[in-house]
């Protein structure tokens, strides 16, 4: 028995599996790309070593691919015959690790959030609960979840930086930019490498629609995010998004072309981050090409998986975007079949409107979009990454000549982020639809105002 290297008892006779273990703790909480060779120098350092075991099944199950599904069960059938002689929190990993396998997240959740109750130092429990109640759409629980935690955590303690930046993040998602900010600026004062807490200071700067701050940020920690894993390429996504935001679509199919796009890439954020960027772009009237076919290929098979509502939205635009309607279709009926209140009662309408959306059906897709609107936060996913789909709805309005309704969708996103160009443009040529030009010109003079401050 050894300690790690926050003082939690590990299970295993090498030193040096513990050694390496909390080196792929780090790695993991980094995004850094080297995570799954250390995990497995861990594994040649005690190949019985139940946490090692463990955590091989959480990285399958974070990958969230159909292939890996079946292989994290396997593992964590694996961790559980060496689970028997180990500590109490080793069991509780190998059983939420089942739970997340059994596609039980609410009992994976229960089972990290009490394991964080009794070891407030065990960053593994937290960060996979972070991001379990991120998937759930849940912001203050991802805060309640950290800041439960932060009492016995302190700066001398090791991965006290990734804390922070996790609770940056959840502040964020709840709504509390304020704290976010701050709190994700000390993150990466403590630690500048940590493209979480980067990317959180980044949400917030998104979210208060200060885009020059916010490409400023992102391109002055370049250093610290660009080394990451597949991570990069959302950090990429967020800078286009502030391009696409005041109209600036050259840079934004620049970035895509250069930067975002990965051919060789099968991972479900890189596939959602193209996805958005897409079709957030053809809102805007841009013919985006060929590049939505290579993407279908990349999702084509994996109309059966199911494992994020999140994930299926994005390959129904995908899918949908190239006409294969009876792909999508397929998507939906599967889906049905594999149950769940979120995939039943958003995910279901959800993908049917997008279906609708992209052929055209705009009136059906406004009133299945409509229909999920309040529980839409429930697919998980952030308020930034979901914005695609009240666009959707606004769009969908407009093109079925639903201009009133459209433009109460505008004004109230007009009160809500005063200085987003994008939703004053739109107010505008609503209002200009409607034949009130004085209202259409002082919005155009506010999107002026925006784009040339
Ligand atoms: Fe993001």
């Amino acid at each position: 028995m050894f300690v790690d290297q926050r003082g939690l008892p590990l299970t295993t006779a090498s030193e040096q599996a513990v050694i390496v273990f909390d080196s792929t703790i780090d790695s993991y909480l980094a995004l850094k790309r080297d995570t799954g060779l250390l995990l497995k120098s861990a594994l040649q350092a005690d190949p019985d070593m139940v946490m090692a075991h463990c955590l091989k099944g959480y990285f399958f199950k974070l990958m969230a691919a159909g292939p890996l599904e079946a292989r994290a069960a396997e593992t964590q059938a694996k961790a559980e015959t060496l689970a028997t002689d180990s500590t109490a929190r080793e069991q509780a990993h190998v059983a939420a690790l089942g739970h997340w396998c059994n596609d039980n997240h609410a009992a994976a959740c229960a089972v990290w959030d009490s394991i964080l109750a009794e070891h407030p130092l065990d960053v593994l429990a937290m960060r996979l609960s972070h991001h379990a109640h991120f998937y759930a759409g849940d912001g203050p629980t991802m805060r309640a979840v950290v800041e439960g935690a932060l009492p016995d955590w302190g700066p001398a303690i090791p991965g006290y930086g990734f804390v922070l930046g996790m609770r940056s993040f959840a502040c964020e998602e709840s709504g509390d930019y304020r704290t976010a900010e701050v709190v994700g600026r000390e993150a990466v004062k403590h630690n500048p490498d940590d493209p979480w807490a980067i990317h959180a200071v980044a949400h917030v700067m998104e979210m208060e629609d200060r885009r020059c701050e916010g490409a400023a940020w992102i391109t002055s920690h370049e250093d610290h995010w660009l080394p990451a894993n597949n991570f990069r390429f959302h950090l990429w996504w967020h800078r286009a998004l502030i391009h696409l935001e005041v109209g600036d679509l050259d840079e934004v199919l620049r970035l895509y072309d250069e930067n975002l796009w990965d051919p060789t890439s099968d991972e479900y954020l890189d596939l959602c981050n193209d996805a958005a960027i897409l079709l957030r772009l053809e809102m805007l009237g841009v013919d985006v090409g060929g590049r939505w076919a290579p993407l279908a290929g990349k999702v084509r098979e994996r109309t059966e998986e199911h494992i994020l509502t999140f994930i299926d939205a994005h390959f129904a635009i995908i899918l949908s975007a190239v006409g294969e309607m009876d792909a999508v279709e397929y998507l939906i009926k599967t889906m049905k079949a594999k149950g769940g209140y979120v995939r039943e009662h958003v995910g279901v309408p959800l993908l049917n409107a997008i279906l609708d959306y992209q052929h055209a059906g705009y009136e059906r897709a406004a009133a299945m979009l409509n229909q999920v609107r309040d529980e839409i936060v429930l697919i998980g996913g952030s308020h930034a990454q979901r914005d695609l789909f009240e666009w959707m709805l606004i769009d969908s309005l407009i093109k079925s000549g639903n201009l009133n309704r459209a433009k109460s969708f505008l004004f109230e996103r007009t009160l809500a982020r005063p200085e987003n160009a994008a939703s004053w443009q739109r107010y505008g040529e609503v209002l200009a639809g409607l034949g009130d030009s004085i209202g259409a010109a002082a919005a155009e003079e506010k999107v002026t105002q925006l784009t040339t401050t």
